[in-house]
């Protein structure tokens, strides 16, 4: 093993033991002047958190993990109730939560916590669209994001968990639905596309987080790249792994030296100054679930090219003041509505600790 990936690994353990003993059980989303911030129990990205400290438990034993982890999914009991704030973000927060602490503990009550995560986005399966709608508020009745790729492993989980494919059904038709209407010829992808509820047909594609219906928003890709890998995982069928390598190859082709792409491939010269190291961290990891589900060169190829972007990330992208308790800089949430640009962002540092787990051969996934 490359020795920068245990420099890499001691140093993220180092800032994770320090940064729990500060926040403890709480949910950190970004991280402002040095410190992680908090938000309440109902923001998709709670997930991410009881999801590093289920890696740190996994990897090293330390109890202290798994309790703030546990107490993490506790308070998340509070929003799996509240029907009407739910949007589509089951996956990012009860696959990282609660099905990962089934797979590691066998908690049942754990496992109970998923089922209902996955049944409920399994109940937001649009049946003429084939599409799992995204939000909740009027008027979004017809949208599909590209992001939804990531929760469909709660779906697939739930149909091995309850030997039933109906889960396993919807995951697939969705995904499907997002081979035909979201990847383009090139490999690049749509953040948003507008059905109409009521026919399933299709009105429109949005540019959404990314800067315009014809960009390339660069999460999109990542989202996409790790989606439909883990679609393959599940189901073995071969459109989802084209799909995954289709989106992997040209994030790579578009990438710029440093590895680490601007929040948009397509945004005007003038804005690329901001970058997403939240879509080069999980485009790394999803890189490294391909390399681990194809054999041979292919699947060195993605190997090397997930360790790069990972590599880079360490050495270019960790913050320069020891005290910033973030793992990476240069994350963007959403550049188009001025949400966290260019801060650390706890999902960019959920998927960097991932991948690196990957490299140490981890290649087991809560997803
Ligand atoms: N799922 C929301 C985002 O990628 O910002």
């Amino acid at each position: 093993m490359e020795t920068w990936i245990n420099e890499a690994w001691e140093y993220a353990l180092g800032k994770l033991s320090r940064t729990r003993s500060r926040i403890g059980a709480t949910f950190p989303n970004a991280s402002y002047g040095g410190k992680y911030d908090a938000r309440d129990p109902d923001c998709w990205t709670n997930g991410f958190w009881p999801g590093m400290m289920w890696l740190a438990y996994r990897a090293t034993g330390d109890e202290e993990y798994r309790s703030i982890a546990e107490s993490c999914e506790e308070q998340l009991d509070a929003p799996l109730q509240e029907y009407e704030q739910l949007h589509h973000d089951n996956g990012f927060l009860w696959s990282l939560s609660a099905v990962a602490d089934y797979k590691l503990t066998g908690n049942t009550l754990s496992r109970r916590r998923g089922l209902i995560a996955a049944s409920h986005l399994a109940s937001r399966f649009n049946l003429k669209g084939h599409f799992i709608r995204a939000w909740l508020y009027e008027g979004s009745e017809g949208l599909a994001i590209i992001d939804c790729m990531m929760n469909l492993g709660l779906l697939y989980w739930a149909s091995e968990e309850l030997q039933d494919p109906r889960y396993r059904h919807i995951a697939s038709a969705h995904s499907e639905m997002a081979l035909r209407e979201f990847i383009r010829e090139d490999g690049s992808v749509h953040h948003i596309v507008r059905f109409n509820p009521e026919t399933g047909e299709r009105i429109e594609a949005l540019g959404g987080q990314g800067y315009s219906p014809v960009s390339a928003w660069s999460r999109g890709s990542a989202w996409a790249i790790y989606g439909f890998a883990i679609g393959y995982r599940y189901t073995g069928d071969i459109r989802f792994m084209n799909a995954a390598k289709a989106a992997a190859d040209y994030f790579a082709e578009q990438l710029p030296e440093d590895l680490v792409p601007p929040w948009d491939f397509r945004a005007p010269v003038e804005q690329q100054w901001a970058k997403d190291s939240t879509a080069a961290a999980c485009a790394a990891s999803g890189i490294l679930e391909i390399a681990y589900l194809l054999e041979g060169e292919e699947s060195e190829h993605y190997r090397k090219l997930g360790a790069a972007i990972t590599e880079s990330l360490f050495r270019n992208y960790s913050p320069k003041d020891p005290a910033e308790e973030a793992l990476i800089t240069r994350g963007t949430g959403s550049f188009p509505h001025n949400a966290e640009v260019e801060v650390p962002i706890i999902y960019g540092d959920y998927y960097f600790l991932e991948a690196l787990l990957k490299l140490k051969g981890e290649n087991e996934i809560f997803w």
